[in-house]
C-alpha cells in the first residue's frame, strides 16, 4: 500500500465510536505536491482522505479502502489513470459505482474522452482551483446519492440559481454570452436550464436560434393570472440544444404591455422567475441595458449579475457606472462579476490596464474569436452547440464551468 496509510488520518477506534462516518476519499496521484495540497483541502473540508502513489496501489486500494469518490490523476508511473479507471470499474460489483474525477493535465479534448471512455464520470483539468474541486465533489457526491450528500428531498426543494447578464454596452456579446453559455450548462454540464430573453423591445433569440415568430413569450407568462408551474412549461419553448426559452416579446407594443404589468404589480415578474428557479438548475437572463423597473427587480431577485464588458475606453467608464449603480443597489461585491468578452481583441488596453481602471479583478475572461461568433450568428445554431470545442466555445465552456462550480460551492455552504 506503499505510503497509503501517510494521509490517513482514519483512527478506526475513533470512527466506530463517531455518529456519522467521514465521507471517504481515495486521492490517487504521484505528484507529491498535488497530494499534499489535495490532502490539505479535502481534510479541511471534514473528508476522510486516502492516498495511493500510483495507479496499481489506486486499484488495489479502491478494493480495500471502499471510497466513496476517487480522484484519479492521469499520468502515473506502473498503471496510468485510464488503465486505473478501467481497473477499479472491471472489479466492481453490479450496483456499485464509485464515482471517480480524473485529473487532466490539459483541456485536451482527447484526454477527456479518454478518461469518459474508461469509466470516469467527471474531470478536471490542472492546475484548478481547490475550490473548484470542492464544489465538483460535492456536486458528484450529491448526484450519485453518496457521502455528504444532501438529506433525500432536499436538492429538490433546493431553488435554481438566477443569474442576471448584463452588458456595460451596447453589442459586447451579451446574448452571445447568456445564449452559449446556458448551452454549455445544458449540454455538457447537464444542468436544466432556461433562458430568459429580457430584452423586450429588441430581444433576438429568435435570430440567434433560428426559431419561428409565432411561438409564445413572456408577453403570455405575465399577462396569465393563474399561472403557475405547468402552465409556465407549455409557454417554454424547447431548444435542440436542451435549453428551454422564455422568449422576448415578439414585437414592441407588447413589450410595452410586459413592462406596464410588472411596474403596476412586480409579483407578476417575481412569479415567473420563482417558478423558473423551481423547475430548473439555471435561469439565464440575457437582459437589455436601459435601468428601468423591470431590470431593477431583475437584479434585486438575482443571486449573480455577470457584466459584460469589452476592454476600450467607453466601455470602462460604463463598467465603473454600473458598478457605482450595484453599490448603491446595496449589493455584496460577490453578487457582480466582471466578464471581459474578447478579452485577447488588440484595442490597446488589456487586462492588467482594465483591471487597474476599475480597481477590481475581472473575474471571467472569453477570447475573441470573430468569425467562430459570426458564422454561429449567420447559421442560427450557437457555436455551443455546433462547435463547442471550437477555441470560442472552449472558452465559454470553461466560464460556464466555473460559474457552475461557484454556484454549487455556493449552495453547499448555504
Ligand atoms: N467572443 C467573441 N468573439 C468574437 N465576436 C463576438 C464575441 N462575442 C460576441 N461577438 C460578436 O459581437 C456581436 C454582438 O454580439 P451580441 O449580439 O451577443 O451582443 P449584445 O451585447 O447582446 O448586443 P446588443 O446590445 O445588440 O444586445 C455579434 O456579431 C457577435 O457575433
Ligand atoms: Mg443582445
Amino acid at each position: 500500500m506503499g505510503q497509503a496509510g501517510l494521509y490517513n488520518r482514519a483512527d478506526p477506534s475513533i470512527r466506530q465510536g463517531s455518529y456519522m462516518a467521514a465521507t471517504k476519499v481515495l486521492v490517487v496521484d504521484d505528484d507529491l505536491n498535488i497530494q499534499r495540497v489535495l490532502v490539505f483541502t479535502l481534510k479541511q473540508e471534514g473528508f476522510e482522505v486516502h492516498v495511493a502513489s500510483d495507479g496499481q496501489a489506486g486499484v488495489e486500494m479502491a478494493a480495500s479502502v471502499e471510497p466513496d469518490l476517487v480522484l484519479m490523476d492521469v499520468a502515473m508511473p506502473k498503471l496510468d489513470g485510464y488503465a486505473a479507471t478501467q481497473a477499479i470499474r472491471a472489479a466492481e460489483e453490479t450496483g456499485r459505482h464509485v464515482p471517480i474525477i480524473m485529473l487532466t493535465a490539459e483541456a485536451d479534448v482527447e484526454q477527456r474522452v479518454r478518461g469518459l471512455r474508461a469509466g470516469a464520470d467527471d474531470d478536471i483539468v490542472k492546475p484548478f482551483h481547490p475550490l473548484e474541486l470542492i464544489a465538483r465533489i460535492k456536486a458528484l457526491l450529491a448526484r450519485s446519492g453518496r457521502g455528504q450528500a444532501p438529506k433525500p428531498g432536499t436538492e429538490t426543494q433546493t431553488l435554481g440559481r438566477l443569474c442576471c447578464f448584463y452588458g456595460a454596452k451596447g453589442g459586447v456579446g451579451t446574448t452571445t454570452m447568456a445564449i452559449n453559455t446556458a448551452i454549455a450548462l445544458a449540454s455538457r454540464l447537464k444542468r436544466g436550464t432556461a433562458l430568459l430573453d429580457a430584452n423586450l423591445q429588441f430581444g433576438d433569440m429568435r435570430v440567434f436560434l433560428d426559431l419561428g415568430l409565432d411561438s409564445s413569450s413572456i408577453v403570455n407568462a405575465i399577462s396569465e393570472p393563474d399561472l403557475d408551474a405547468d402552465l409556465l412549461r407549455k409557454l417554454m419553448v424547447s431548444h435542440h440544444s436542451g435549453i428551454e426559452l422564455l422568449l422576448a416579446p415578439p414585437n414592441p407594443e407588447s413589450a410595452d404591455l410586459v413592462a406596464e404589468r410588472q411596474r403596476t404589480d412586480p409579483r407578476t415578474l417575481s412569479n415567473i422567475l420563482a417558478l423558473m428557479r423551481r423547475a430548473y438548475d439555471y435561469t439565464i437572463v440575457d437582459m437589455a441595458k436601459q435601468i428601468d423597473d423591470f431590470n431593477l427587480q431583475l437584479f434585486d431577485e438575482a443571486d449573480m449579475i455577470f457584466v459584460v464588458m469589452t476592454a476600450d475606453l467607453s466601455c470602462l467608464k460604463n463598467v465603473r457606472l454600473v458598478l457605482e449603480t450595484m453599490d448603491s443597489l446595496g449589493y455584496e461585491r460577490a453578487k457582480v462579476q466582471l466578464v471581459l468578452n474578447r478579452s485577447n481583441a488588440y484595442t490597446g488596453i488589456n487586462v492588467d490596464n482594465a483591471e487597474s481602471a476599475l480597481g477590481r479583478k475581472i473575474d471571467y475572461e472569453v477570447i475573441n474569436e470573430y468569425r467562430g461568433a459570426i458564422s454561429a450568428l449567420n447559421s442560427g445554431e450557437p457555436f455551443m452547440w455546433s462547435r463547442p470545442d471550437g477555441p470560442l466555445g472552449q472558452s465559454v465552456s470553461k466560464f460556464a464551468r466555473e460559474l457552475d462550480a461557484m454556484l454549487a460551492l455556493e449552495l453547499a455552504t448555504t
